[in-house]
């Protein structure tokens, strides 16, 4: 997994209603600043080591402040698209994203027959979903059932889902992702599992004749796993064995 970059100045935008700059990157600092939901703040990404919180280091109106970083998201310029973006080339990770309202197009529903058993849809790229079922009817072939508990996520379900991984563990969680950076939004990304449900989302999924199966196999449908034990640095999420995503077959 490569870190992406981008302009210095681009913008960190509010996503919360509610978001206080403070004077240090302590949530009971004084107050510099209230801003609210789509203000913009410019500045670098600061690691408070003693609460493993990230505040963005920022000058409003000339005074030094602290930003919370799980009140904020952050657009790549290639990601100002009108349409789908291309395979394969998406910058989507921890520090770059998509726009929240960022929706593919060619979203197609995964049968249920490679379903988790929760009764709710589940939509991918066109060509993701293509190469994930050629991929899982392999597996099938060869005696291990294996299926999708998530898919295609809107940036606006992502705000749902982080607010309350961050309501739950608090801002230094690690396993849930802002919104608009999460490759689910991609609609090319899966979390896999096991047909009877036993490993659903932990690391002991890792142990399954079907995670070994993955990751002996899965590159040749053009999907690789995101989060490693050993990128857990470089990406700022903790190891997921059952995240997948298409990169575009060889
Ligand atoms: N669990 C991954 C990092 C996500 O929320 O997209
Ligand atoms: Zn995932």
């Amino acid at each position: 997994m490569t870190r992406h970059t981008g302009p210095a100045d681009a913008p960190w935008i509010v996503f919360t209603e509610a978001c206080i700059a403070r004077e240090h990157p302590r949530t009971d600092a004084p107050v510099v600043r209230r801003l609210g939901s789509g203000d913009q703040v410019v500045g670098p990404c600061h690691v408070e080591h003693a609460t493993d919180e990230e505040w963005i280091l920022a000058d409003i109106d000339g005074e030094r402040a602290y930003v919370p970083r799980w009140n904020l998201h952050r657009i790549h310029p290639d990601n100002q698209v009108v349409g789908n973006l291309p395979y394969g080339h998406e910058i989507v990770d921890r520090w770059w994203g998509l726009p929240i309202e960022y929706e593919p197009d060619d979203l197609v529903v995964v049968p249920k027959e490679f379903c988790d058993s929760d009764p709710k849809e589940y939509r991918l790229r066109s060509r993701a979903i293509d190469a994930l079922l050629d991929m899982l009817r392999a597996a099938r072939a060869e005696g291990l059932d294996i299926r999708v508990g998530s898919a295609y996520r809107s940036g606006p379900y992502q705000v749902g889902l982080y607010t309350r991984a961050v309501d739950r563990d608090g801002p230094r969680q690690r396993y849930s992702a802002p919104p608009g950076h999460s490759e689910h939004q991609l609609g090319t990304c899966v979390d896999l599992l096991d047909s009877e449900e036993k490993f659903v989302l932990v690391d002991e999924f890792k142990n399954t004749p079907h995670s070994a199966w993955l990751e002996q196999h899965a590159a040749r449908w053009g999907f690789r796993r995101s989060y490693y034990p050993e990128n857990v640095a470089e990406t700022g999420y903790i190891s997921e064995p059952w995240h997948w995503r298409y990169h575009g077959r060889r």
